[in-house]
């Protein structure tokens, strides 16, 4: 156990917070905070406040009108406030009717056991005395305005939770256009790289490397929710940093509404790293008085490469973030009736699906859209929240029975944030939507977004999900949200806080998130926005899975679970087998490559059971009944990215650059799973070495190739013993590799059982 530490040195010139492996220090400086490191362990020494350089560059500002000696133009600062001698952006714009320019400095400073708890919005959850604080206190007291940064540290992790607290002390009213989460800068070191998660609807989390050159470079979203078109979450490293090596830095927003991360490196090749909520257009206004909370960023260090990275942020969101009632336990297969009937079903087609399920080996049959009021197709009815009876041939309770007789859990579907202007909710109560008063209510899928910030909106929402979750005994709910915010308003705000609607639609959001899941603990929440577009650590702090994309065509899955995986555990990924052709890319693979895309989530079933070959079925019944023994394993342990040929291959010529693989460690039973797979095929293939991770050395690991396993993709292995197990020793295993025999037709894939023996 690795208990967190933070040093006072100097009088509080400086702050020295210990991960378990790094070291972030923070030097006071003309009440300045300055970072002056934030990487691998060592105990700073006093001495490095004499070393800062600050002497003015030529054509600069100094910041001090009484002391032309020093300028902030070249210190490396923590939550930069708008400054003279700066020339970068700063962490927040405040304005107040008595200042244009707010700029505090630290005035005092506290460290704790514990951490600050952020009302009405998610934050990690530790006890006391996991962590430890550093609070710095920050002044204007002409303005009025006062900053709280802190900065806490949690056993056995270099993950920093990083917060900030707006105050009014004065007695003028205050407005905020921009207030960072967490922003602070590199000191110069190599240069760096991004990595982020670009997308769109069906092309989710599409990870992309990129060298940051000299400017500004921005990625967020103004669309009201995170986004399929970037996630909030993002590392940075050095050029020399490669998968398994190097060092790595992360950062996490846990906030679900518009947010943007910048990047900007300055003429001395500091580079200021932010990222906070709100885009273009967003404001606050705190009266005397008032507080504003920014949403809490999770920053984190590994000299692991972007594996050791991926290691830390999974670990971390396992155990702080999601629900603690879910952490570690199994989660079900389930069928969804989605992509099998969309809104055309009756009752007898859902009984059909839910007994093809439970002949699976399925364990939850989960209702998608279409089962409520007269909700047919997309165009009606959000909002009213009751059975059509007619339709599902009785009340939900039947349902339950029926599936429950099959030995099935039942889910269900909503979307409680929305509102069909063809609904009873609108036509009582049309005023509710996220507009400005008088504003046009521009419609995305037929539907409108209801004002979550105001209350009386909320409690009428909450009472209505908790009437229908309260009817049946429901296991599972599917939330889901699919439309972006597009021109939000609220008729709450005068026309000058119209900048605030956005934000306050997230609060109110979390606030319902809050209510019901608290209300229903035992229903498993799965969080959805037409696929993944608010797939992000502050969803999954109320709902412990996501649906992580709508796009449930093999290849293209494993793109989007793989872009994920940098931020994202596989316990969190909702990953489906549909039906082919596949209903967004068309494309047509066998059952094998389908189920091992699949296997790298959650497992489930999406389509129509009763249309597959009596061959598929049984692969697929097979694989499910493997599953059950496996998935503690591939839900919960450590998932590992396998470098393929195709890594390193700058060519672009590799016979392997249509390669994937990953496995699964539990380092303590000596058990993994490895799945590899062809995506696009090769003619007249040479074999693949799969070189894997993370075993012991000097072990020896029986391996073998599950019965579910068949089609084209094959192992010497499987070739040459016969009954497809053999020993080999962890080195030769992570040297040499497995040899890999590329059968022909794309997605050909293939799965290892792994066992120290
Ligand atoms: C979007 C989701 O991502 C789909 O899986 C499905 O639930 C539809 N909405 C239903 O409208």
């Amino acid at each position: 156990m690795n208990s967190p530490r933070i040093e006072v040195m100097a009088d509080g010139g400086l702050f020295h917070i210990q991960g378990s492996s790094s070291s972030l220090t923070i030097a006071n400086y003309h009440g300045l905070p300055l970072r002056l490191w934030w990487g691998s362990r060592f105990t700073p020494s006093a001495e490095a406040l004499a070393e800062i350089r600050s002497d003015p560059p030529p054509y600069s500002v100094c910041d001090d009108p009484d002391d032309t000696s020093w300028s902030s133009a070249r210190l490396h600062l923590d939550y930069a406030p708008p400054l003279a001698g700066d020339r970068k952006a700063p962490a927040f714009i405040a304005t107040s009717t008595k200042a244009s320019i707010i700029s505090p400095r630290i005035s005092g400073w506290r460290t704790y056991e514990g951490r600050p708890t952020l009302a009405g919005l998610p934050f990690a959850r530790a006890e006391a005395s996991e962590v430890r604080t550093l609070e710095l206190t920050l002044s204007d007291p002409e303005a009025g305005l006062e900053l709280a940064l802190s900065y806490t540290v949690f056993e056995d992790s270099d993950i920093i939770a990083h917060n900030v607290t707006y105050r009014n002390k004065g007695d003028s009213i205050i407005r905020l256009s921009r207030a960072s989460s967490f922003a602070f800068d590199f000191a110069p070191r190599h240069s760096m790289e991004l990595v982020d998660l670009e997308g769109t609807w069906a092309r989710e989390r599409m990870a992309r490397r990129s060298a940051l050159t000299p400017g500004k470079k921005l990625i967020g979203s103004n669309l009201g929710v995170s986004s399929h078109r970037f996630s909030p979450v993002c590392a940075l490293l050095p050029a020399t940093t490669t998968e398994a090596s190097g060092e790595a830095w992360g950062a996490s927003l846990e906030w679900s509404g518009d947010w943007q991360f910048s990047f900007e490196l300055d003429e001395f090749d500091c580079l200021r790293w932010s990222g906070g909520p709100g885009a273009e257009g967003f404001s606050w206004e705190l009266g005397p008085g008032d507080t504003f909370i920014c949403p809490e960023a999770l920053l984190g260090w590994s000299e692991g490469g972007l594996s050791g990275l991926s290691d830390q942020f999974h670990e971390f969101l396992s155990r702080r973030i999601t629900p603690p009632r879910w952490r570690g336990k199994a989660r079900p297969i389930l069928v969804n009736t989605w992509e099998a009937s969309y809104f055309d079903f009756d009752a007898q087609g859902l009984d059909d699906i839910a007994r093809q399920a439970a002949r699976l080996g399925a364990e939850l049959f989960v209702l998608d859209d279409g089962w409520f009021s007269r909700r047919n197709d997309a165009t009606s009815s959000l909002g009213d929240w009751w059975p059509n009876e007619a339709k599902l041939g009785g009340s939900l309770e039947d349902l339950a029975r029926r599936v429950d007789g099959l030995g099935l859990g039942l889910g269900i579907w909503i979307e409680p944030e929305m509102v069909s202007p063809n609904s009873d909710l609108f036509r009582a109560h049309p005023d509710w939507c996220l507009v400005a008063p008088g504003a046009p209510r521009h419609r995305g899928r037929e539907q409108l977004v209801l004002d979550l910030g105001r209350p009386e909106v909320r409690e009428e929402i909450k009472g209505r999900v908790r009437a229908l979750l309260s009817s049946a005994r429901f296991a599972y709910v599917k939330w889901d949200f699919n439309r972006p915010l597009g021109l939000p308003g609220s008729t709450l705000l005068p026309p000058e806080r119209q900048g605030e609607a956005s934000y306050r639609f997230t609060l109110g959001a979390y606030d319902l998130f809050k209510s019901i899941t608290s209300t229903f603990p035992d229903i498993l929440f799965e969080g959805c926005a037409g696929g993944g577009g608010r797939m992000d650590y502050g969803t999954l702090s109320y709902f412990p899975q996501y649906w992580a994309s709508d796009d449930t065509d093999a290849v293209a899955r494993w793109a989007i679970q793989g872009g994920a995986g940098l931020f994202f555990p596989p316990c969190v990924i909702g990953s489906h087998v549909s039906a082919v052709p596949n209903h967004q890319t068309g494309r047509s693979l066998g059952m094998m490559p389908r189920l091992a895309a699949a296997l790298g989530g959650i497992l489930g079933f999406e389509l129509d059971l009763a249309l597959l070959e009596a061959a598929d079925f049984a692969l697929a019944a097979e694989a499910c009944n493997w599953y059950k023994d496996w998935r503690s394993l591939l839900q919960f342990g450590r998932r590992v990215r396998l470098p393929t040929a195709a890594e390193g291959d700058r060519s672009g010529r590799s016979p392997f650059a249509d390669d994937a693989a990953w496995m699964s460690v539990d380092e303590a039973s000596g058990r993994a799973v490895v799945v590899w797979s062809r995506l696009r095929a090769t003619a007249n293939p040479g074999s693949a070495f799969l070189r894997l991770r993370c075993l012991e050395k000097e072990a020896t690991y029986m391996i073998s190739i599950p019965p579910f396993v068949r089609g084209p993709g094959s192992s010497t292995l499987a070739r040459k013993s016969g009954a497809g197990t053999r020993s080999l020793s962890g080195a030769e295993l992570m040297r040499r590799g497995l040899e890999i025999l590329p059968g022909t037709g794309d997605a050909t894939a293939i799965v290892f059982e792994l066992q120290r023996v």
